[in-house]
């Protein structure tokens, strides 16, 4: 049987694919755990310094058309059947959620349902024209917690939040650069690259001043009484303390590409 999640590494880089593209790589109750079990790996490796999540490519592109719904009767038909789906699921995006490590959406095709929500886990969401993005949960009666749609509202503000939850649209990726709910629009010819491109100079760059921005953005989105103050203040401190301040600055005064070790 084909594994439905890939996992790769390579020059800094994880790579988990979400695989099963005759069903527009729809996530399986499996996957989820496959994506949880790829994600505490990555996290866990320093060899790897950038995660990038897709979905594999089939004669219908997508990133994911979300949850997949042929299991919904069976693993999602009871008030404890939804809450033991729902804390599989979860548990594979705040893995996702939480890396400390940069990881980015690189997006071809239908990117709908919690195939978006997978999405809008990641730092960044790079997409191919002809990419398409919604939310159909109010063309199939679902109903979203607080915390399952607070990423969404703050990436794009409420007001396009809604316009996307309440209409159940697809939206195309220019509409979604425009609602801020995506990064970049690429040809789709150029996907690859470009991703390639923004994870190798993402790799290149001071992994500790990454992880600090990471975790600052993280906190300043919090309620200021929720704010852990003493974190920002240690990975900025971590920055100062490490050999690669010293190298950073040294490699711009001797004229050459500075080598970080994340130390
Ligand atoms: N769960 C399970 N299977 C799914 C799926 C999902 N979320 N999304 C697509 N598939 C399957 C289809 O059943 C179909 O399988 P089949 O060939 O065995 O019949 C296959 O993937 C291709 O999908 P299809 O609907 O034929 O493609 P399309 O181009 O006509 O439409 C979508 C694409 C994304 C608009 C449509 O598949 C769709 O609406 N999917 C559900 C999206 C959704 O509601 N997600 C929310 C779940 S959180």
């Amino acid at each position: 049987m084909t594994d439905p999640i890939i996992v790769a590494k390579a020059n800094g880089v994880g790579r988990v694919v979400l695989n099963r593209p005759d069903k527009l790589n729809a996530i399986s109750l499996a996957m989820w755990q496959g994506l949880h079990r790829a994600l505490v790996d990555f996290a866990n490796d320093d060899e790897v310094r950038v995660v990038v999540v897709e979905g594999a490519v089939g004669d219908k592109p997508a990133f994911s058309a979300g949850a997949d719904i042929s299991e919904f009767a069976d693993k999602r038909g009871s008030k404890e059947a939804v809450d033991a789906y729902n804390a599989t699921a979860q548990a594979a995006e705040h893995a996702l959620n939480s890396i400390d490590k940069p990881t980015i959406a690189k997006i071809r095709g239908y990117c709908v349902g919690g195939g978006l929500g997978v999405a809008l886990c990641c730092d960044l969401r790079i997409a191919a024209q002809g990419s398409r993005f919604g939310i159909p949960a109010a063309k199939l009666g679902l109903g979203y917690s607080v915390s399952a749609l607070k990423p969404l509202v703050d990436l794009v503000g409420p007001s396009a939040a809604k316009e996307i939850l309440y209409t159940a649209k697809r939206f195309t990726a220019e509409d979604a650069v425009v609602m801020g709910l995506i990064n970049r629009c690429v040809p789709a010819g150029e996907l690859d690259a470009f991703v390639n491109d923004y994870a190798s100079t993402i790799v290149g760059n001071a992994p500790l001043t990454i992880k600090a921005v990471k975790h600052i953005v993280r906190e300043a989105l919090r309620d200021e009484s929720l704010r852990d103050e003493a974190l920002c203040q240690r990975v900025v401190d971590d920055c100062y303390a490490s050999t690669d301040y010293t190298e950073g600055r040294t490699a711009f005064m001797e004229k050459r590409k500075a080598v970080f070790t994340g130390r």
